[in-house]
């Protein structure tokens, strides 16, 4: 029994995309909203999702061993509080991220040996485009990951102001802000603050509601551009939140100089990132790494690999603040002359 133990646990890792797909497809067939109000029998999701009747139960089951749902003596299913998160309705909803894990995300990945082999992004190999030109021409996946970002990251945000103080910063640049929600989220804990969001025009363009809703419009410019060419000048801070991780060296300096142009000689730099740590020692950010690696072509980086990248954008990396999750504030500042 104990020799098997080592087969078993590999065995389990190695059916890990058993559980992608089966999550992808509760997903897809949005069951955690069709359960939303009451338990219901598979052959009642069937019919509402257009679906086989025995092999929808069959998904259940299978899923509910996993937590996923639960089969009560009627066989009727419900939901529990792994399958509330795949509601598509409620705060912190991961039904997005189910949705792009298991369609691009899971096709690309597919081809992780072609990135191992050839240092490439497997999705521009696949797809025949970056992954961020994919979106700005497939509007529809944009929105998607917009909002797989919300979900996946979400938690980050209050976990970031719980121990990162922003007082003293009158205006914050959100760079590659995405659809709004980490600014507004910190504009309203800082009701002095000033925001700008910058992001590409069409990413920006689906940003606006989101600003609208939280009542911030008048406190938040919005800017469309590119940070490979200039960033908005202006702000006291900016602020990079899973922007630096997307790229390779080349490029994450090139964002980072912009950075340090728009900032003309003041202000803080704050990249928020999961450091990869030393060693052995387990880190979900070593498997974002790979992420990067097949998806933007971009990387994670050790705390050495950033306080290198800052002292070639021309920054001093003054101190890093760690929150209760995976990620880290690493506030900067320029350099002296
Ligand atoms: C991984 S998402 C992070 C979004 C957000 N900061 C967050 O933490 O949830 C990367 C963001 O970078 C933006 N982006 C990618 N290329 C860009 C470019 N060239 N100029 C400006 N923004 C860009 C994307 O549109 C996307 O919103």
């Amino acid at each position: 029994m104990a020799e098997s133990a080592p087969q078993d646990q590999l065995a389990q890792l190695m059916a890990g995309y058993w559980h992608t797909q089966a999550i992808y497809v509760a997903a897809k067939l949005r069951l955690a909203d069709l359960l939303r109000d009451s338990p219901r029998t598979a052959a009642e999701l069937a019919q509402a999702t257009g679906t086989n009747t025995r092999s929808l139960y069959r998904l259940l089951r299978a899923l509910a061993g996993v937590g996923i749902f639960a089969e009560d003596e009627q066989h009727c299913f419900r939901l529990t509080p792994l399958a509330e998160c795949l509601r598509s309705d409620v705060p912190g909803s991961l039904w997005a991220m189910a949705i792009m894990r298991g369609e691009w995300q899971y096709e690309a990945w597919g081809r992780l040996l072609h990135s191992i082999q050839t240092g490439q992004s497997a999705f521009e190999k696949l797809y025949g485009m970056p992954l961020f030109e994919f979106f700005a021409q497939n509007p529809e996946k944009g929105q998607l990951f917009d909002a797989a970002m919300t979900g996946v990251h979400g938690r980050e945000t209050a976990a970031m102001l719980d121990a990162y103080d922003f007082s003293g910063i009158r205006t914050l640049a959100d760079i590659g802000g995405g659809n709004g929600s980490v600014l507004t989220v910190v504009l309203k804990k800082y009701p002095a603050m000033q925001g700008i969001l910058f992001d590409l025009p069409d990413v920006v363009e689906r940003a606006r509601p989101t600003i609208e809703a939280a009542g911030l419009w008048d406190r938040c410019r919005v800017v469309a551009g590119n940070f490979f060419e200039a960033v908005p000048p202006g702000a006291d801070a900016y602020q990079l939140r899973h922007i630096i991780h997307d790229w390779d060296d080349e490029k994450a300096l090139a964002i980072l100089r912009n950075c340090h142009q728009a900032m003309a000689g003041a202000g803080k730099l704050l990249v928020v990132e999961g450091l990869v740590p030393p060693g052995n020692e387990p880190s979900i950010s070593k498997f974002f790494d790979l992420a990067m690696m097949v998806l933007p072509g971009g990387m994670e980086r050790t705390e050495q690999e950033y306080r290198q990248l800052y002292e070639a954008a021309g920054f001093r990396l003054a101190r890093i603040v760690p929150t209760t999750t995976w990620i880290s504030v690493l506030e900067g500042q320029p350099a002296g002359p």
